[in-house]
């Protein structure tokens, strides 16, 4: 605590405190401002709000700095391995050798999901959106395991947490084949994350199949990219939907409906229509001019960020990603590739952009790299919520562990009719 800011309103005044946080903007705790004045703050979109305290990622705006419990994500992407993340995101601490093994192995050993969820799979309609199927079926999750869905009991906490992060590449896969008409693959506990979810994706029953190293380890570091962003829309709806003691397979299925939007993670299948859209660099100028004019609704999509003003550092490392991915599959001259980079060097050129520090987020190269990849676009927000599952069990288990964690429950500047009396209908 520090210093206090002092509010006046009317004929009242209060102090306020101001709180410091390790790294980044001070905040003023305005708990006491209602029951001293009376009157309540408004940010909509919450552009000057903190919604919590949090000791889990930090991100600086300004310098394109994005740190998972003080490490910067570059070095994990670089060094590290997603359930390695995971871990971190979850304990607050890398994993000793012992550790990570002992993880691992429990991740590994709960990524079967009960056999009855083949049934629920199959009241889907075949062409439903992978993502429909998904906050159908991770909230369906609670109806079968009953057993971890007390979040009073910490154990039980704890296993609906492993649960979550092992069955949602097993679950993610089961709507892929679904939609495509093909037999659902089982985990095989022989191979780690991300290649036992390419191969629940891709294996067929005909014919043996062989995991791409370089595609494994690319999916894995996509993973690390997307596994958690602070308070960003999906992790608070968790935080809020967690806050009423929801159980956890209900809360991460409300994470999953608030990140399928456009303006979110629905970004990364939607950026990938558009550089379709585009289809030629010539046609690029006619697009900017769309995304500047106020009254055409197109924007750039995987453009702007509420928090980078300067480059989202995921997405350099998508974009090192997407080059790899496309030199091992030996596709040359990808021309979405040329467009998206074409796009990025015209938009960084061009006023509006720079006026409003707007760069390519993560979302701008990943659908190229998940297209090359095989997965369709309908796919590409699915794998982003496979990795945001780790983000957002570690955001809802630190809110549940808050000593005074309270129910969300916002105010509202109301500007409604004042009371007026019922008339009868046959008087209106
Ligand atoms: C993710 O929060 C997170 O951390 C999210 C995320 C995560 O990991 O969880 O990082 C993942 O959601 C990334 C963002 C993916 N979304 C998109 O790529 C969709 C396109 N981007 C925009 O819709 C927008 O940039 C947002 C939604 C991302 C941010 O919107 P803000 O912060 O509310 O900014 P704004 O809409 O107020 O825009 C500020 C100005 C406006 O112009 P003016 O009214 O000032 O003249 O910039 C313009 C906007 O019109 N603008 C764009 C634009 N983004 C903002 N103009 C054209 N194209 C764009 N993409």
């Amino acid at each position: 605590m520090s210093a206090a800011g002092t509010f006046t309103f009317g004929d009242k005044t209060v102090d306020m405190p101001i709180r410091k946080g390790t790294i980044g903007p001070d905040v003023v705790d305005i708990g006491k401002l209602y029951n001293a004045t009376g009157c309540f703050t408004l940010d909509p979109g919450f552009l000057s709000t903190a919604s919590c305290e949090s000791k889990i990622t930090y991100i600086d705006g300004d310098e394109g700095v994005l740190l998972h419990r003080g490490y910067p994500i570059e070095q994990l992407a670089d060094q590290g391995d997603f359930l390695e993340t995971c871990y971190l995101l979850l304990y607050g601490e890398l994993p000793t050798a012992s550790q990570k093994a002992d993880f691992d192995y429990r991740v590994t050993r709960h990524t079967m999901v009960h056999d009855q969820m083949t049934r629920f799979f199959n009241g889907f309609r075949r062409d439903a959106h992978p993502m429909a199927v998904m906050v159908g079926a991770v909230g369906a999750l609670a109806a079968f395991y009953h057993d971890s869905t007390d979040i009073t009991d910490e154990k039980q906490r704890m296993i609906a947490s492993m649960r979550m992060i092992a069955k949602m590449p097993t679950l993610a896969a089961m709507a892929y084949k679904y939609n495509v008409g093909q037999p659902f693959v089982y985990p095989k506990n022989d191979l780690d994350y991300a290649a036992n979810f390419l191969r629940m994706c891709f294996a067929v029953p005909c014919e043996e199949y062989h995991v791409n190293p370089v595609l494994a380890r690319a999916l894995d570091r996509i993973f690390i990219l997307h596994a958690d962003h602070e308070q960003n829309a999906s992790t608070s709806t968790v935080r809020l939907a967690g806050s009423t003691g929801a159980n956890p397979f209900a809360c991460i299925a409300a994470g999953i409906a608030a990140l399928w939007g456009p303006a979110h993670g629905g970004a990364n299948e939607i950026c990938l229509r558009m550089l379709g859209e585009i289809g030629t660099v010539d046609r690029i100028p006619e697009f900017i001019a769309r995304a500047k004019d106020k009254n055409d609704p197109f924007r750039l999509m995987g453009f702007g960020h509420r928090v980078y003003k300067n480059f989202d550092p995921r997405a350099k490392i998508m974009h090192k990603t997407c080059h790899e991915v496309l030199g091992e599959l030996g596709i040359k001259d990808d021309p979405l590739l040329e467009v998206a980079m074409e796009l990025e060097r015209i938009a960084l050129t061009d006023e509006y952009f720079i006026e409003r520090k707007l760069y390519p987020n993560v979302d701008f190269y990943s659908g190229i790299t998940l297209k090359a990849m095989g997965f369709p676009t309908t796919m590409f927000t699915v794998l982003f919520a496979v990795a945001r599952t780790v983000g957002w069990i570690a955001q809802w288990k630190e809110m549940i562990e808050e000593p005074n964690q309270k129910i969300g429950r916002p105010r509202q500047l109301y500007t409604g009719s004042p009371q007026r009396e019922y008339s009868a209908i046959s008087k209106r």
